[in-house]
């Protein structure tokens, strides 16, 4: 099973309960009592397992419903089901690392770690509301980044919710350097398309001209994630001149995309009915593409940081990340 899956899961689920707004979801958060840790040591950190799902996308759903409603914001899960979908999905998700955090033998705590290229992916973490502000999040952030370095990563890169005073603040204690400022954007591009781009299904045969567009922009490519995509057939190529000029592995949240130029962003993101989850992530600094997605009539959602450690260069072409990075 794949992050793709996750994605599409997400979106079916918001879909399924009718939901073609995410903020018309009542706040149903219960606060729990939850053992304390006297102290940081009191917190135990293990590798996740498929049966650490259940606990693990419930906490996962509580925990953003419950940051995202104190600031006003639509969740980006819906329902608790997508927590559950996507945690599930993660947790048995080939190159992904997850770990749990356990205090007294009960988990309050998960985290992912995306490592199927140079540069992993972190997230999603997230701590049972009446744990939070312990020190849990600060382990398994420890966790999966000792295990990053482990792998010889060259850098970890993650998306987090700019309104979020304590994740901002946990990872720049951490390392991490705010890199972009991101518009999370939904709906339905007015411009159906961009005179001279086409946009097809990308397949597996694409793969080797995307990886070296990819090192051309960010230099490394994404190519394991790419290959997944396109076998669960949610990645699509744009084409310019008779050659592939751009990508996006879903134009969803989960999704990433990369391009020679906004025009070929643009191409993609108007070859979509909607976008899957909360929405895609804009650079909100690439005024041109930002203005041309607020003069097509899509609307921000929510405003979010991509921060990074390790390599990172500025991408020499037009791209948008995944929640991931
Ligand atoms: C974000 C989250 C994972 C952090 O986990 P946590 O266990 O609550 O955080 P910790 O207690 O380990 O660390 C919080 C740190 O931020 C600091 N902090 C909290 N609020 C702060 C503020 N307003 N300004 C500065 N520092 C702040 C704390 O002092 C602590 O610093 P320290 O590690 O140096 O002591 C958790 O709160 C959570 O699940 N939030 C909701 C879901 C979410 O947003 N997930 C992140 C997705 S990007």
């Amino acid at each position: 099973m794949s992050v793709v899956l996750s994605s599409t899961l997400l979106y079916k689920v918001s879909h399924a309960h009718g939901q073609r707004s995410l903020a018309s979801v009542g706040f149903c958060y219960h606060r729990r009592t939850m053992p304390q840790p006297q102290n940081a040591a009191a917190v135990s950190i293990r590798v996740a397992t498929k049966d650490d799902a259940a606990i693990c996308g419930k906490i996962c759903f509580d925990a953003f419903h419950a940051i995202s409603s104190a600031h006003g914001f639509p969740p980006d899960l819906p329902v608790p089901e997508a927590g559950l979908a996507v945690i599930s999905a993660l947790f048995s998700a080939p190159g992904f690392y997850c770990v749990v955090a356990e205090i007294d033998g009960r988990i309050v705590g998960s985290n992912c770690l995306d490592d199927r290229a140079v540069i992993h992916g972190l997230g999603p973490i997230t701590i049972d509301p009446s744990a939070q502000n312990l020190g849990v999040g600060r382990k398994l952030m420890r966790a999966v980044m000792d295990h990053s370095q482990h792998r010889g990563a060259a850098g970890i890169r993650l998306v987090q919710a700019a309104f979020h005073n304590r994740s901002l603040s946990l990872y720049a204690a951490l390392g991490f350097d705010i890199r972009e400022p991101l518009s999370c954007m939904q709906g339905r591009t007015q411009q159906r398309g961009i005179p001279g781009c086409t946009v097809r299904k990308a397949q597996i045969a694409d793969l080797e001209n995307c990886n070296a567009l990819s090192h051309r922009v960010h230099g490394f490519d994404r190519g394991a994630d790419l290959a997944q995509t396109i076998e669960h057939g949610t990645a699509s190529v744009v084409e310019r001149g008779g050659r592939i000029t751009g990508y996006a592995t879903d134009l969803a949240f989960f999704g990433h995309g990369t391009a020679e130029s906004n025009q070929d962003l643009q191409a993609l993101f108007a070859s979509a009915e909607s976008f899957g989850g909360p929405g895609i992530l804009v650079p909100s600094r690439n005024h041109e593409l930002f203005r041309w997605c607020l003069a097509n009539g899509l609307r921000v959602t929510q405003p979010m940081t991509l921060m990074t450690t390790g390599l990172y260069n500025d991408p020499s072409g037009a791209y948008f990340p995944s929640i991931l990075f």
